[in-house]
């Protein structure tokens, strides 16, 4: 049986607006299409790819997930920067990526692309292109009907079980840590994610309509290209959602 990634981006004027993707049986395809095509709300233009997966690794579980909720923006972060540190990544790197996602992480203003990469020793900036960053591609679930029943039960949305197949990936690859929380002004949840401490939900992680968001790796930086070549190429099926 082979296996296919679909992607599919859609932009408006110029920006980007959506961004979804699949690991499926060839005969899932049409449905997997009709599904995809109805991501974005508005967009001139919507682009698909299509690709023949050559290799397929198959884990057998997520991170594994909880949840925390503050009463504001400055206990949520202070909590983030413990949970960072119990994961090894030291105080004032921690710090530095925090201060980076709160105030655009993009040299040039407005969002990035993709992930910063941060040297976990140093907090410098690995990635090639601080504009773009790096994007963590090819990963989904093999039976995604069934995670997102479980996690709806749990009150949990798609777009938990598309950040934890994304953060499970990270770690999978050998980042250490990761801390994000979105650019959309009204999702004020973000997470910090780790092999040790698994995938933590935080919120809030910002304030109700600030336009900032962003991702931070922390890494090796001996380990920078294996992870890189990891995040981008290897495609990964998750089984299941560890309990
Ligand atoms: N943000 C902004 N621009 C993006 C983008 C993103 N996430 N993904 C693609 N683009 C744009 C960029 O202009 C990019 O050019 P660049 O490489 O110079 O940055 C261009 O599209 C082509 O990108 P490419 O890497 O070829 O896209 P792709 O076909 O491999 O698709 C996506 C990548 C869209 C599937 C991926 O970025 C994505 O959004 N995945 C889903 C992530 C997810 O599940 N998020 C929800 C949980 S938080
Ligand atoms: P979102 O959670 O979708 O709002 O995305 C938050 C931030 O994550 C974006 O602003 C990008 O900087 C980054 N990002 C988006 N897609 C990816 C990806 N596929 N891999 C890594 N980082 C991404």
């Amino acid at each position: 049986m082979s296996f296919l990634s679909v992607r599919m981006r859609a932009s408006l004027k110029g920006k980007h607006v959506s961004g979804a993707e699949r690991i499926v049986k060839d005969k899932e395809l049409e449905e997997t299409l009709s599904q995809l095509v109805k991501r974005p709300s508005d967009y001139d233009q919507m682009v698909i790819t299509i690709e023949k997966v050559r290799k397929l690794r198959r884990v057998e579980e997520s991170l594994k997930l909880s949840s925390f909720n503050f009463n504001s923006v400055s206990e949520a972060r202070q909590f983030a920067l413990r949970k960072l540190k119990e994961s090894g990544v030291p105080e004032s790197v921690a710090l530095k990526g925090l201060n980076l996602i709160s105030r655009g992480a993009n040299p040039r203003g407005g969002i990035m692309r993709g992930a910063v990469l941060m040297d976990i020793e140093t907090g410098n900036r690995l990635e090639k292109d601080s504009e773009r960053g790096v994007r963590t591609v090819r990963i989904d679930w093999e039976n995604r009907r069934e995670i997102l029943e479980i996690l709806r039960k749990r009150g949990l949305t798609e777009r938990t079980a598309d950040a934890l197949a994304l953060a499970t990936k990270n770690i999978i690859c050998g980042v250490v840590a990761e801390l994000c929380w979105s650019d959309d002004p009204q999702y004020l949840t973000g997470y910090v994610a780790s092999r040790t401490l698994g995938y933590v939900r935080i919120t809030p992680l910002k304030e109700k309509g600030d336009p900032l968001g962003g991702r931070i790796y922390f890494v090796r930086r001996e380990k920078l290209l294996e992870i890189v070549k990891c995040l981008e190429e290897e495609a990964i099926l998750l089984k299941r959602l560890q309990d």
